[in-house]
Order: structure tokens, then sequence, then C-alpha cells
């Protein structure tokens, strides 16, 4: 107890308190009172632990363990009394135990420092965290699936240096993001294995001096496997840092793809029609259709790239073992999370509201030439080497642009005297092989956009994503169920 009658952890050794100042400097309790449940979780284990092992009074264990199941019901139902004084989320539930129980909230903190239960409930929290990003990341895949299966099959200019380079089916191009995305879920899944592990029983630094049972803990909270190492597991969070690795490169993803949605709606393009659901307005244009969504998902890209090198940046230089530092580390991880699980969710309402605007996708096709490269495979398939028919089919170009047509518009005659030698059959071959459904047909390779090819990419990613989802409703539940039992076992 202190002066005024309130908990203290620590303060034996101490005649006065600390400044005030300082005492609003060092708090975390804003930003980690979202540790609340996952601290009592990983309290309950412990006491559970301490009580099986014989280490504290079975009767005093049972007590704290009552208290504190009724303390994460009310964590969990949001009526958990938070006193704002409180240093930390760990110092609040410790006062609050022993204000529900007196000297017997005393034995908890047995075999156990706020280095260890910190790590702990951060590492609880990351999990999830990695599981809802996964499983928001499917959604907006299972959105991309579902336009490719709309509107598929509509023709578009691919880009290269933002130059018109050769035709490709939408959904090739939808398709791409797919795959990207499924790479995210990935690494998403490795930081949620690399966060798997339990730092309990590390003590503050060097372990503790009890006979623990680390392997129950880890069972009852649902870690894969202890920690090797106690100063180790209290001193790193490498596992933050590939969350935010992870989720850095998501964004990075989501803000091409951002990127691409305000280019496509912007007039000069005009592929996408932005619907009232997604657009908004301007106060003093009143003909303005904006993209704001799309151009935040981009912005967002600078928090999480931030909180990863901030991150790093607290790790940086650390001394091992526990350092202050380190409790900069919750407000990143939060911050690089929120946003980024809000950014994907947007995503899956702009993708659900998309309308291509084919004409215009199709007349983008009608210039420029993106499908000069058939003329010279077409030659090569004759017989003549790449490189001269590159110069060759450069002639056609040059010739079609003199005469202001397309490649499409060339009449037989005009083929014949440019490449002389075809007969005609070959001629009309090669007519309907500059047609853009000529150019796509004709890349028949794997991870090409000839229209089966997309067909048979199309399945095979709505069974990847099928099994991706598969995976996030199994973790999710194995979440609840352990989070279940932690709450009901006595
Ligand atoms: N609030 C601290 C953090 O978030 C945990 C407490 C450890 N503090 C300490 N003085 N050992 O990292």
């Amino acid at each position: 107890m202190d002066e005024r009658g309130g908990y203290r952890t620590w303060g034996g050794r101490f005649e006065g308190r600390l400044h005030p100042r300082l005492a609003r400097f060092t708090t975390s309790l804003p930003v980690d009172i979202r540790l609340l449940p996952y601290d009592l979780r990983g309290s309950l284990a412990h006491a559970r632990m301490l009580t099986q092992q014989r280490i504290i009074p079975g009767d005093t264990g049972t007590q704290i363990v009552a208290a504190l199941r009724e303390m994460l019901r009310e964590a969990e139902a949001g009526t958990f009394p938070i006193d704002a004084d409180a240093e930390d989320v760990h110092t609040l539930i410790e006062a609050e135990l022993h204000r529900r129980l007196g000297e017997a909230a005393g034995w908890l903190p047995t075999a156990r420092s706020r280095n260890d239960q910190v790590a702990t409930a951060f590492r609880l929290w990351v999990k999830e965290a990695c599981v809802a990003c996964c499983g928001a990341v499917v959604d907006a895949q299972e959105a991309l699936l579902r336009l490719a299966a709309r509107d598929g099959h509509l023709l578009l200019p691919a880009y290269t240096h933002l130059q018109r380079a050769q035709p490709v089916l939408l959904g090739h191009h939808l398709l791409a993001y797919v795959w990207m995305l499924r790479r995210d879920v990935d690494r998403l899944r490795q930081a949620r294995s690399a966060a798997d592990v339990l730092p309990l029983g590390s003590g503050a630094a060097v372990g503790v001096s009890h006979p623990v049972d680390r392997e129950a803990v880890a069972r009852m909270l649902g870690f894969a496997r202890v920690s090797e190492n106690s100063l180790d597991a209290t001193g790193d969070r490498d596992f933050a840092v590939e969350f935010l690795g992870a989720l850095a490169l998501l964004m990075t993803h989501l803000s091409r793809w951002a990127g691409e949605m305000v280019l496509w709606s912007t007039e000069e393009f005009g592929f996408l029609a932005l619907t009232d659901a997604v657009a908004t307005g301007s106060s003093i244009m009143p003909q303005k259709r904006n993209p704001d969504a799309a151009e935040l998902i981009r912005g967002k890209w600078g928090r999480v790239i931030g909180d990863l090198v901030s991150l790093l940046g607290v790790l940086k230089g650390l001394p091992l073992g526990y350092q202050r530092d380190l409790q900069e580390d919750k407000a990143l991880v939060f911050e690089a999370a929120d946003t980024a699980l809000d950014a994907v969710e947007a995503m899956g309402v702009i993708l659900g509201e998309a309308r291509f605007r084919r004409e215009r996708m199709r007349a983008a096709l009608a210039a420029g030439f993106p499908t000069a490269t058939e003329i010279s495979d077409f030659l090569v398939r004759r017989g003549t080497p790449f490189r001269q028919a590159h110069a060759l089919a450069g002639q056609v170009v040059r010739y079609a642009e003199r005469q202001g047509k397309a490649l499409t518009d060339l009449e037989p005659e005009e083929w014949s005297s440019l490449l002389p030698g075809l007969d005609a059959p070959a001629i009309e071959h090669l007519r309907a092989a500059v047609t853009p459904e000529g150019a796509v047909a004709a890349k028949d390779v794997p991870g090409g956009t000839a229209p089966g090819r997309v067909q048979a990419a199309m399945e095979q990613a709505a069974r990847e994503v099928g099994r991706l989802r598969q995976w996030v409703a199994a973790a999710a539940a194995e979440e609840q169920r352990v989070r279940e039992e932690i709450r009901a076992s006595a």
C-alpha cells in the first residue's frame, strides 16, 4: 500500500514516490489496456499451474483462480473497473485482484515477473491479430475471385512502363493480386508461428527458482512451444517485427492495387466506374467523383511502414534482457494491425462495388499496337529468327502508324506487300493473330493469359483460397476453444 491507500507492486525499498510528470510519462495503460483479457488469461494459466505444482497454497490458488475468472468475464464484457492511475495493465490487474482478495492476491506474482508476463500477453495478442488479418485478406481474395468469375473474360491492355504492352484478360490481371495476397497470408502465418512461443517461466531475466511446469502453461494458453532462453524470451520482440514485416508487404501490395484503382477511375483511363457507394464528391466542384477510399489505402502505407521501422529502431542496440524501451512495441504493433485490417476491409468493399467499363478497355486496345509482338511471333514460327522478325514487325507498325490504321485494319494486300512471301491462308492466320483475342489465346503457357489457362488458374486459386479459408476457420476455432477452456476450468 502507498500513503494514499493505493496498491503498489513495488516500493518496499522506496520512501518517496515517482514524480507525477514521470508517472504520466512512463505509464502504458492507455495503450496496453488492450491486453487486459490476454493478460488475465496468462494470469489464470499461471495461477492454475502454481496451484497444481503446490508452489502456492491450494485454497489460495483456488481463490485466485475464481477471482481472475470473474475479472476475465468482466474484461470480456467491458465492465472491468479501470483505475487510470495504474502504471500498466499488469499492475492494474494485480491491484484489482488485491482489492478483491486482500493479502491472498500476493501469491499470484510468485515465479513470474512483468517481463515474462508482458511478453506472454503480447504474444497471445499478436497470434490472434495474425489470424484476424489472414481472415480479412482471404475475404479480399474471395472478392477478387468473384470479380474474376464475373468479368474475367474482358480484355484490356497489360502495361509495362505504363505504356500499353499486350492484351490481357481482366481475370489474369485480378488473379495477380490473389497470388500476391496468398503470399501475404503465408507470411502472416509464419509470423503467427514465430509468436507461438511461451515466455512465462523466464521470470525477470534468468528463469525462476520454483518448480514451474512451463509445458502445462503453454498447453493451457495454446502455445505450440516454450522459449529456450529466458534472456531472449523477455528481451526479444522479433515476432512482432515479423508481424509488421508481413503487414508492411501486405500494405505495399494494397497500395499498388489502390493506385491502380485511382488510375483506372480517371477519365483518361476510364476502365472503372465508381459507384456512389465508393465515390466521394467535392465541396466545390459538383461534377467530381473521387476515389478517396482507394487513395487512403495507398496513403496509409506510410503508417505501417513507419511502425515497422520504428519497432526496429526500438530494438536496435538494446542490451540483452528486458529494457523499458520495449514498452514502445505495443503502440506500434496495435497501430499497424488496426491500419492494415482497416485497409484490407476497405479494399474488400471497393472490390464488391467494382464496375468495369468494357468499352473503354476495348478502346484502349485499339490504339498503340499492343499486338505487334504477335507479328514477330508469327514470323518466328515460320522460320525467321526473333530479332529479324522483331525488325519486320516494327516496319509494319511504322507503316500502320503513318496510315493512321490499327493492325487489325490492315488489308491483306498491305500485309503481303509489307511481308513478302506470305500466301493467302498465312495472311488470314496473321490477321487473326493480331486481334486482341488472338493475342491472348496464343499465351497458352502455364502462368499465361490464354483463356483456358486463366480458367484453370482461377480454379486453382479458388481451391487455394478455400484452403486458406479453412486454415483461418480452424485457427480461429482453436483460439476460441483455448479462450473458453481458460474461462471455464476451475
Ligand atoms: N509496461 C511494461 C511494458 O509494456 C511492462 C512492465 C515491465 N516493466 C518493468 N519495469 N519491468 O513493457
